[in-house]
């Protein structure tokens, strides 16, 4: 079945026939809040809202293992990640969709792995390609046929927040080779990988990196809303054209 992690602006999917809700609880603790199970055009899906349904969990204390737990120990074997970033490359503007390919990641302090026993033995997932590279054809696919414009490949710096960046760290990120910055990237794409789920993510470009184009003074994060919704519906389109897609 197919997963929908939503993040901000997506804490509902209007299109989603709810047919029940499940409270889960996890040896990790708590997800972020029920899992909702529905039908888009009559195939099976569920939601979780990464921020929680009323918008109250800040990313650094998501709790990523409960949430890919619940996903998994309820069927997901695809997961699509819906993220807001930050634009770093010149030509990612506000409104833009991109599918990234990498990461980078500036994260710390976070429970970050499933395999951290000392009593079992030590397992070190293949990460080149953090990304399902299915999904992501899957997701580009879904666009072409939505006749919705998703830019292909792109690196994703997550980083710790809550707090936004300085212009000196954007720079920074960007001399490393990031083209996005969001918060909550990481560890969900390692976790997925851990659990062997097929995972991938639809960033969506809110504003302006710190520092650059019309941020240069600062980052008005009181109008990414208006910048994000449209965005949002054009990624509501490409999800209900990706849940018929039966690839993992
Ligand atoms: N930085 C980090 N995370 C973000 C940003 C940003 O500029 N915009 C949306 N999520």
């Amino acid at each position: 079945m197919l997963a929908i992690i939503g993040g901000t602006g997506l804490a509902q999917l209007s299109n989603l026939e709810i047919t029940h809700r499940q409270v889960m609880r996890t040896p990790y603790g708590e997800p972020s809040g029920a899992l909702t199970f529905g039908l888009i055009n009559q195939h099976e899906v569920m939601f979780i809202a990464r921020h929680g349904y009323g918008h109250t969990i800040p990313p650094h204390l998501v709790n990523y293992r409960a949430n890919m737990w619940a996903l998994q120990n309820q069927g997901a074997k695809r997961v699509v990640s819906v993220a807001s970033v930050g634009g770093i490359r010149s030509d990612l503007l506000p409104g833009m969709i991109v599918v990234p390919d990498q990461i980078l990641d500036y994260t710390h302090s976070r429970a970050y792995t499933y395999f951290d026993a000392r009593d079992k033995l030590v397992t070190h997932i293949d990460f080149t390609h953090p990304y399902s590279l299915s999904m992501r054809s899957q997701i580009l696919e879904a666009a072409k046929q939505a006749k919705e414009k998703f830019l292909d490949g792109g690196v994703y710096a997550a980083t710790q927040g809550p707090r936004l960046e300085t212009a000196a760290e954007i720079n920074r990120y960007e001399r490393d080779g990031a083209d996005m910055v969001g918060m909550t990237g990481m560890p969900e794409a390692a976790l997925a990988r851990e659990l062997g789920l097929s995972y991938a993510a639809i960033a969506v470009v809110v504003n302006h990196a710190a520092g650059r184009g019309d941020s240069r003074d600062g980052v008005h994060i009181e109008t990414v809303g208006a910048v994000a919704q449209p965005a949002l519906t054009r990624v509501k389109k490409v999800l209900e054209l990706l849940v018929e897609c039966d690839g993992e």
